[in-house]
């Protein structure tokens, strides 16, 4: 069957309005949540900010994995110089893992401080902001990825984005919070 070009059309925005619906329902549950200031858990660290310091990190290194896999397979790199047929369940498994990592941080962000967490500094308004974008533009590369189909260009946009969004995440918190209180700290 082939794709009318009313689909093709129609995917960009498609794609849109699902990552706007995912970010506006975050931003507006962290305005509307009352902070409860406390972590809800912290695993094995010192404190619950010590884990998302570290999921974040965890999470950044699987999508550095999952870019390069990604520039390979694209051809915009040339090392290795045979791509190994497992690079796309690579690339795969190295996003979904490190999309698994953020969830109990962002979770912890949200029920700990709500949007924003009443602060008046601009690093943690642009982290608040970067976070309901986050899983915003993950929720558009979702839709273009389950719709198989669309412009060329939308999958590597959406997936460029989605990795430049969390390392924007990573030096408004995770770097921010080292160079704030020492590395390493559990
Ligand atoms: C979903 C929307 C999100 C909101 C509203 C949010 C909000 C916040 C706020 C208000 C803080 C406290 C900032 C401070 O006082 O220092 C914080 C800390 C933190 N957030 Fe988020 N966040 C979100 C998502 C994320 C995501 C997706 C990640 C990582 C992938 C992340 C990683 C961190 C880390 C590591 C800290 C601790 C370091 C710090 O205190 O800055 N956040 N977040």
């Amino acid at each position: 069957m082939t794709e009318s070009a009313t689909e093709v059309r129609g995917l960009p925005l498609g794609a849109f309005m699902a990552g706007a619906a995912v970010s506006v329902s975050l931003g507006v549950y962290g305005s509307v949540h009352e902070a409860s200031e406390e972590g809800p858990f912290q695993l094995f660290f010192s404190g619950s900010t010590q884990l998302k310091v570290w999921f974040t990190t965890v999470a950044v290194i699987l999508a550095v994995v999952q870019l390069m896999t990604a520039l390979r397979m694209y051809g915009r790199i040339s090392f290795p110089a045979v791509t190994p047929p497992w690079f796309g369940d690579l690339h795969r498994l190295s996003g979904t893992t490190a999309f698994i990592f953020t969830l109990p941080v962002a979770y912890i962000c949200l029920w700990t401080f709500g949007f924003n967490g009443g602060a008046s500094d601009a690093r943690t308004l642009i982290h608040s902001v970067l976070g309901c974008l986050f899983y915003g533009a993950l929720a558009a590369k979702i839709f273009v990825i389950r719709k198989k189909s669309g412009p060329a260009w939308a999958l590597p946009v959406l997936g460029g984005t989605v990795f430049t969004i969390l390392i924007g995440l990573f030096l408004t918190s995770a770097v921010w919070f080292w160079s704030d209180s020492g590395f390493p700290s559990f």
